[in-house]
């Protein structure tokens, strides 16, 4: 394709700077496969670039697995496509098809190729349509090598670590023609001010770190997501600035371990420092951090959350075992007694905090007594809300290699006892609200009845009341009628 900037755009050289390159290839393809005007490389007026309309009407739809921090990359690959010029659709009938994909456990990557062969169907019929695949589960050998064999029909593989890469990828597939395959094993790169496009307007993730270096025996995410790297402080409040100069309320600092952030920056500097720089931010109502790590939750931490105005009355944090010795066989370097003593820590703190976790069941060698350890930590703690798994094993991880796995009934029923148990526990918490008016951040219309909104308390729990949508991104006082186990039927307090 040719437009009135192909020639002069055509003179430019590739820059090296990393934020520069991706720019240049997103202008590129603005140029030649869109026909718009160069965002980045060439003076372009405001209103040009405004009243720009593609030559060509390109849709892409991606599809996220896994955790916030994928949920997060996606949102910056939805912004590099957006710029490039291709139309966001929720429709896997699309132009162009991204699985950002997880590997935590298994039946995350059996749904993957499942899937895979329903786009190659929607590929047949539109020979034009490119499929990429990138995140946590491109940086396992044995699947790249899996796709290389048997599904030739997808366009872009990368990795969790050139994710930034986007659209000089995009560019390669289309300047080759052929399959485009770029993994990294690691990096000690942290590129910033790309364009990244949120899926709410008031709320919204923020990466402060990246990678995990606690290789938990189980865990395959260190492998996938490399060693750990923290952003420099004032990137992120600038970050955060900039989010609430443009209508977010609320954020969520995302890290696979936020404790330990700041340890290897050239000026170390403590979350709990972080969080009070954070706290300063005008226009910031609320803050949310995901996921802490027990071995590494300081008195500091817990100080700074009792005297905070923003913060979350929310605490997750993760047991996976109650047992010290399953604890010690997941190399999780805490025991029984040391979580139950930042709980109380926490409770007497934050004396109304809502504490949520994940527990793994089956770990290899978890005995019966083992199991009721883990029982016996949920009923002292009462959580909120947990999150739990069946322990699914993960080549390459310690754990994979242990004897004594166990047998698939024995693991079924003891998840089914947590189950009941946590669910249990967690409709009697939720319940600690009934007929108190707490402020409620709106999000959205209601799934499934559409004069309701239905928003989040501070302590993250479901509230569902009468309201329109002129309510999203606001906070509003409800109160708390009607408790319906894992969330409350509300109405607004009246002003
Ligand atoms: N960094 C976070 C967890 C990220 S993975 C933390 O340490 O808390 C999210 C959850 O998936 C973990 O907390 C764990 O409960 C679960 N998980 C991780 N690996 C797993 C595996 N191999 N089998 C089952 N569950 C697993
Ligand atoms: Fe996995 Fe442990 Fe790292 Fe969490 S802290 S991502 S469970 S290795
Ligand atoms: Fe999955 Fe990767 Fe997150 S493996 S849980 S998407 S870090």
């Amino acid at each position: 394709m040719e437009n009135k900037y192909t020639e002069e755009f055509q003179k430019l050289a590739v820059p090296t700077n990393a934020t520069e390159r991706q720019q240049y290839f997103i202008d590129k393809l603005r140029v030649e496969q869109f026909g718009l005007p160069p965002k980045y490389s060439l003076q372009v007026s405001e209103r040009e670039l405004r009243e720009a309309k593609p030559s060509v009407h390109k849709t892409a739809c991606i599809t996220t697995f896994g955790c916030q921090m994928n949920a997060r990359d996606s949102e910056k690959l939805t912004g590099i496509l957006e710029d490039i010029g291709y139309e966001i659709v929720e429709d896997e009938n699309a132009d162009f098809v991204i699985y950002n994909t997880c590997t935590v456990r298994e039946n995350a990557n059996q749904r993957v190729y499942g899937r895979l062969g329903v786009l190659n169907g929607y590929k047949k019929k539109n020979p034009e349509m490119l499929i990429a695949l990138c995140g946590c589960m491109m940086q396992e050998q044995e699947v790249v090598d899996k796709l290389k064999q048997s599904y030739r029909f997808v366009d872009l593989i990368f990795g969790t670590h050139n994710l930034y890469k986007f659209a000089e990828l995009i560019d390669s597939r289309f300047s080759g023609g052929h399959m485009i395959i770029d993994i990294w094993k690691d990096t000690d790169m942290i590129v910033e001010d790309l364009p990244v496009e949120r899926k709410y307007s008031f709320k919204s993730g923020v990466n402060i770190m990246f990678g995990c270096n606690n290789f938990c025996s189980y865990c395959i995410v260190p492998y996938v997501r490399g060693r750990e790297r923290s952003r420099k402080p004032l990137d992120i409040v600038h970050e955060i600035e900039r989010l609430v100069a443009d209508g977010v309320v609320e954020v969520m600092l995302l890290g696979q371990n936020v404790n330990s952030y700041g340890k290897n920056l050239e000026e170390p500097m403590s979350f709990a420092e972080l969080l009070q720089e954070i706290e300063k931010i005008e226009g910031l109502e609320r803050i949310r951090f995901m996921t802490s790590h027990p071995k590494d939750l300081s008195d500091e931490l817990i100080e700074v959350m009792a005297h905070s105005k923003k913060i979350c009355m929310h605490f997750h944090l993760p047991l996976q075992s109650g047992s010290s010795r399953i604890l010690k066989l997941m190399n999780r370097r805490y025991d029984k007694e040391r979580y139950l003593s930042l709980v109380e820590k926490l409770r007497v703190s934050v004396p109304n905090i809502s504490l949520t976790t994940d527990i793994i069941v089956g770990f290899p060698g978890e005995t019966e007594e083992d199991f009721l350890e883990t029982m016996d930590v949920v009923r002292r703690v009462r959580y909120d809300s947990a999150f739990t798994f069946i322990y699914s094993k993960r080549t390459g991880t310690p754990a994979a290699a242990m004897e004594d796995q166990v047998p698939e009934d024995v693991v079924k029923d003891r998840f089914d006892r947590l189950l009941a148990l946590v669910q249990g526990i967690s409709r009697e918490r939720t319940a600690r609200f009934t007929g108190e008016t707490l402020p409620v951040l709106v999000e959205e219309v209601n799934d499934h009845d559409a004069s309701l909104m239905t928003g989040r308390l501070s302590t993250n729990l479901l509230v569902h009341f009468p309201g329109d949508a002129s309510l999203i991104g606001k906070i509003v006082n409800v109160k708390l009628e009607e408790c319906k186990g894992f969330y409350f039927l509300g109405s607004m307090a009246e002003e």
